[in-house]
């Protein structure tokens, strides 16, 4: 090489140096821009910046940059426009009030109603505990109840079609506003949030709730700092003060790469191997040793390569990360099956036999019926669950595709299904305590949670019913069967469906009335409740042999029961136990609401589950089959 290219080399190479080096330093956010003030918010700094400052500054979003108007700092959304409170920088949280609200004007409105899709859900996060709905609603007639206060009209009066020049006006707060409970004549004008930071001293008097909606509501922006999480594939949450970013998934698996990937590479490194023990043996110990060594140390190699395969689920079991499933081939299948000898049970799609690893552990692995029109069960089932890892969701250990043959190979769980134990017939099954009942909805609500929120993508399971929840050596419940799951953008809210998926008994109505509503998580959130309501009740919802007609339909009798003020009566159960049930089925009838919005999120449902706080009574959660077909000109023959 010349002196001048070596030159040239060198001057090219130190010029990209200079370059990333003054790159980064123009990226750095921080660095260049100072705060500003505007009013009482004295910092202004990253992510936010003020209007007119350098384009550079804050988060590279319009929502970041805040205005100043007569010392007021304001904060422009694309509907409305709130006053900024305050920015806490160590919570990542930032207040806002409603403009048209007046500190101590008991008459005065909030202009903008509080809607959460309003926001982008990208960057700005709405906890459910840090904010509280308040309602302002308006009636034709007086209403006498207590979480109903009287206001000044916050409405449009344009919106009122009366020809009586009086209208009544209240103010109402709560989790879960009650549209069912309201009067006919009554309309809601507008839904604003307040902080439940600060809880609301006096909800039933006017001057606590403006107090508190004075105060304002709070969100987060933790988000912008999710950025490298997000990169790297991560779930990123906010954790107390810290933003934390965990990998429960295991994204590096590309679909294409199942089917070929692995097998190549198994079968070139064995291939391998007995080709240079066949060579050196040839060469080397024809004269030495004779054939029947080589053909021992040929088997001995192959074994322990076979074993090494093994070995390595092991540490995958352990390790829980980065470990793709492991391709099988159809004869370790049957080898590791003894030759499909105990059949453990039978699905929909296929039938479930028990297995042993070289290794040591149990799996239970269910090989696909023929029956099967195409693989997208099978794909859809290794897609899903070989990408995920959660303590209530069975792990997948490996994976067998030969021809028309396909296998799944899954952690062996030796106390069966749940169904087993929601009715147990006399001297089969143990029954569970309802302790226990209670810790395993409690284990299912956050598997199911953790499918729709845990990864990237959001993973709608469609068939949540108490055959595919399995339970370990210690009762630990894990979802299974992934065969009519679907994988989502965690941002699309309503999917596409070409055939209604699911079990009868278990599937939401939305499914089938496409007028309730477009399907959602929220389809996987009412199979939830059927099953929380089966083992809240320990009996099939539906049982034509109940001892009475109005007990055939089991969450219908208990919401009556409930709803005309009645106990739930458990024989055998101490108080304790009682209240643990009632809350089972509160929980329940919360899920099996008809409209897909009146159900709540599956982390609403944990929450519920596990907090203390008495549970408001659900409004009544189902029409007649023959009300819904009427409502919606559709024609049932029942
Ligand atoms: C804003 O506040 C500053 C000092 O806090 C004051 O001097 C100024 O007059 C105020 N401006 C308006 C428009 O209120
Ligand atoms: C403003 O807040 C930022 C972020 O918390 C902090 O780094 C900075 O020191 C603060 N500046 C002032 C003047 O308080
Ligand atoms: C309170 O607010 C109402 C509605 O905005 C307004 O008409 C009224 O004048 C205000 N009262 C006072 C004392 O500011
Ligand atoms: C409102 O209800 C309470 C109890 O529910 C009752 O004592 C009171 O008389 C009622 N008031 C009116 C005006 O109906
Ligand atoms: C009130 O409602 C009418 C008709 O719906 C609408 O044209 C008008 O803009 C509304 N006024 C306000 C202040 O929202
Ligand atoms: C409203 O007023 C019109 C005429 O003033 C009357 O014909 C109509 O019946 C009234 N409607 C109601 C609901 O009172």
């Amino acid at each position: 090489m010349s002196t001048t290219r070596i030159q040239f080399l060198i001057s090219t190479i130190s010029i990209l140096l200079l370059c990333t080096t003054t790159c980064k330093a123009q990226n750095n956010p921080v660095s260049l821009c100072s705060s500003s003030s505007c009013g009482n918010i004295r910092n202004i700094s990253y992510p936010f910046r003020l209007k007119g400052g350098p384009k550079t500054c804050g988060y590279p979003n319009s929502n970041f940059e805040l205005d100043c108007q007569n010392n007021q700092t304001i904060f422009n959304l694309k509907s409305a426009k709130y006053f900024v409170e305050a920015i806490d920088y160590s919570k990542f949280s930032i207040r806002f009030v409603d403009p048209g609200l007046e500190k101590g004007n008991l008459s005065s409105c909030p202009v903008y109603s509080v809607d959460y899709d309003d926001w982008p859900s990208t960057i700005f996060n709405m906890f459910f505990d840090w904010n509280i709905p308040v309602a302002f609603i308006h009636c034709l007639a007086p209403i006498n109840s207590s979480i109903y206060v009287k206001s000044a009209f916050c409405g449009n009066r344009s919106n009122i079609f009366s020809n009586s020049s009086e209208i009544y006006s209240y103010v109402t707060v709560g989790q879960y506003i009650h549209l069912s409970d309201l009067e006919d004549s009554c309309t809601v004008d507008r839904v604003f949030q307040a902080s439940s930071h600060r809880t609301m001293r006096d909800s039933s008097s006017l001057s606590g709730i403006y107090e508190s909606l004075a105060y304002g509501f709070e969100l987060s922006w933790f988000r912008v700092l999710c950025g490298e999480c997000k990169k790297s594939n991560g779930f990123c949450s906010l954790e107390g003060n810290q933003v934390s970013c965990k990998h429960y998934c295991r994204e590096d698996i590309p679909l294409s790469q199942l089917g070929f990937g692995c097998q190549f590479e198994y079968w070139g490194t064995i291939i391998g191997v007995f080709a240079a023990i066949i060579i050196a043996a040839i060469i080397g110990l024809k004269f030495l040793c004779g054939f029947p060594f080589l053909v021992g140390l040929v088997v001995y190699k192959w074994r322990r390569r076979h074993l090494s395969v093994d070995e390595s689920i092991e540490d995958f079991l352990q390790s829980q990360n980065n470990l793709m499933p492991i391709k099988y081939s159809y004869s370790e299948i049957k080898k590791m099956t003894n030759n499909f000898k105990e059949k453990l049970g039978e699905g929909a799609y296929g039938t479930v036999f028990k297995g042993k690893l070289r290794s040591g552990p149990y799996v239970a692995v269910k090989l696909m019926g023929k029956s099967m029109a195409n693989d997208q069960e099978f794909i859809s089932e290794v897609g899903t669950i070989g990408r995920i890892h959660h303590i209530n969701v069975v792990q997948l250990i490996g994976f067998c595709v030969e021809g028309s043959k396909c296998a799944l190979v899954y952690d062996f769980m030796p106390k069966g299904s749940l169904d087993k134990y929601i009715c147990p017939q006399e001297g089969r099954a143990l029954s569970l305590s309802y302790e226990k009942m209670f810790e395993i909805s409690l284990g299912v609500a956050s598997g199911v949670d953790y499918l729709h929120r845990g990864c990237d993508m959001q993973i709608l399971h469609f068939d949540i019913k108490p055959h595919n929840i399995l339970l370990d050596e210690n009762f630990n419940p894990k979802i299974s069967d992934f065969g009519l799951a679907k994988l989502y953008p965690t941002n699309d809210s309503i999917v596409s469906l070409t055939a209604a998926r699911g079990t009868m008994g278990y599937m939401a109505p939305e499914m089938f009335y496409k007028n309730i509503g477009g399907v959602s998580y929220k389809a996987d959130v009412y199979s939830f409740g059927m099953l929380l309501m089966e083992m809240a009740g320990r009996r099939k919802n539906m049982n034509p042999f109940a001892d009475s007609v109005s007990q055939i339909y089991f969450p219908s009798w208990v919401y009556e029961q409930l709803h005309a003020g009645k106990d739930v009566e458990i024989k055998d159960a101490v108080e304790k136990e009682k209240k643990m049930v009632k809350k089972m089925i509160m929980v329940a009838l919360w899920c099996i609401q008809m409209k897909p919005s009146d159900r709540p999120s599956m982390n609403k449902v944990v929450e519920m589950l596990e907090g203390d706080s008495e549970l408001q009574m659900p409004p009544k959660p189902f029409v007649a089959p023959r009300e819904i077909a009427e409502d919606h000109g559709i024609n049932v023959a029942l």
